[in-house]
């Protein structure tokens, strides 16, 4: 990233960070203090980052980002890292995930009611953030959001007896996590004031890189113990991961009953096994290929926006996303 890039792109993140840390102040210390338990606890700001780079593609490299146009961003990123932080708060509900962020969760530090009251509350502070970016932000932000419940819905509910798993794990991909991080992309872009098919190609983008993020987090979900979150959790919850779909076009019958007893869901005790057992299994290279490839898929889209400096980062960002997991 070129040194005036950076600089931009900190100083408009600091403003997100100061931002989030008053959306999550309440009326009572008590809901202020559940408010700030995972969104003031760290997290990439992965979102908030994709919509400053796609706020600044039409900036060439003197970046001399108007005092209007800084807040719009600043706005944007707040409304997605808010919506985002709001959907772990459930998310953490329905996988009983003890950790996040490092941190303990909020259902496991609160209850789950509290938790889930929390990420309304979070919720109700991204809408009010993005009254103010008007009305085309707002149903935006509202079909994401439905669309990511959809998501997390199908997941909990599983691939019907009819149905390829595979497929029904990309539909879930695509609605739970690429939504809004596709959507993160276009609030940038609407605010650079890019054209209709360059807002077309950054929506492609952002949903291809959002499947990829998703793919990246199951990944490491199994081959990870230091993403603050509690390895092989995916394993104890939920349909399955895209390394362990992978599992049913194996040939070996060792393969296909793992699959099977993965899918009969693990008793945590059973899980420090299973991940040895797929940490060294041919699964994981197949995923990491599978990954590269979206990764990649996603980067060709960027040849349509301008060529910028933050056109550039965005392109690190799709390499990054592959070798992180390499
Ligand atoms: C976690 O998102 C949930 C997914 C959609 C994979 P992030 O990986 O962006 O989590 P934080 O915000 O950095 O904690
Ligand atoms: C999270 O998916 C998706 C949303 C929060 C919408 P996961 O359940 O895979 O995310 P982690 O692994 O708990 O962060
Ligand atoms: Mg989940
Ligand atoms: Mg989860």
């Amino acid at each position: 990233m070129s040194e005036r890039l950076m600089t931009v792109v900190s100083q408009l993140l600091h403003e997100v960070e100061l931002r989030l840390a008053a959306a999550a102040k309440a009326d009572t210390p008590f809901l202020s203090e559940a408010a700030s338990q995972i969104t003031l606890a760290g997290g990439k700001r992965f979102r908030a980052t994709l919509v400053i780079l796609a706020a600044l593609l039409g900036e060439t490299a003197e970046l001399n980002v108007s005092p209007e146009k800084a807040r719009r961003v600043v706005d944007a990123a707040v409304v997605v890292e808010l919506t985002h932080v709001a959907s772990l708060y459930h998310d953490d509900v329905m996988d009983e995930a003890l950790l996040r962020r490092g941190v303990a969760s909020a259902n496991a530090r609160f209850g789950n009611t509290v938790a889930i009251l929390t990420g309304d509350f979070l919720f109700a502070q991204a809408s009010a953030v993005v009254a103010g970016l008007g009305t085309q932000f707002v149903a935006l932000q509202a079909r994401t959001f439905a669309q990511l419940v959809q998501g997390q819905i199908a997941e909990l509910r599983g691939a019907g007896a009819n149905e390829n798993p595979l497929t029904h794990y990309y539909q879930v991909v695509t609605d739970k996590t690429a939504s809004l991080i596709q959507t993160s992309a276009l609030f940038g872009g609407l605010i650079a004031g890019l054209s209709e098919p360059q807002l077309a190609a950054l929506g492609r983008f952002g949903e291809q890189i959002g499947v990829v993020f998703q793919l990246r987090d199951d990944l490491i979900d199994i081959i990870s113990d230091v993403a603050g979150k509690d390895p092989g959790t995916d394993l104890r919850a939920g349909p399955p991961t895209l390394p362990v779909l992978l599992l049913r076009d194996s040939d070996n019958p060792a393969d296909l009953e793992l699959y099977a007893r993965i899918l009969r869901t693990l008793a945590p005790d059973e899980v420090p096994a299973v991940l040895t057992q797929l940490r060294s299994h041919p699964v994981i290279d197949q995923a990491r290929a599978q990954i590269a490839a979206l990764a990649a898929a996603a980067r060709t889209e960027l040849a349509a926006l301008p060529d910028t400096p933050a056109r550039a980062e965005l392109h690190r960002l799709c390499d990054e996303a592959t070798t992180r997991v390499a």
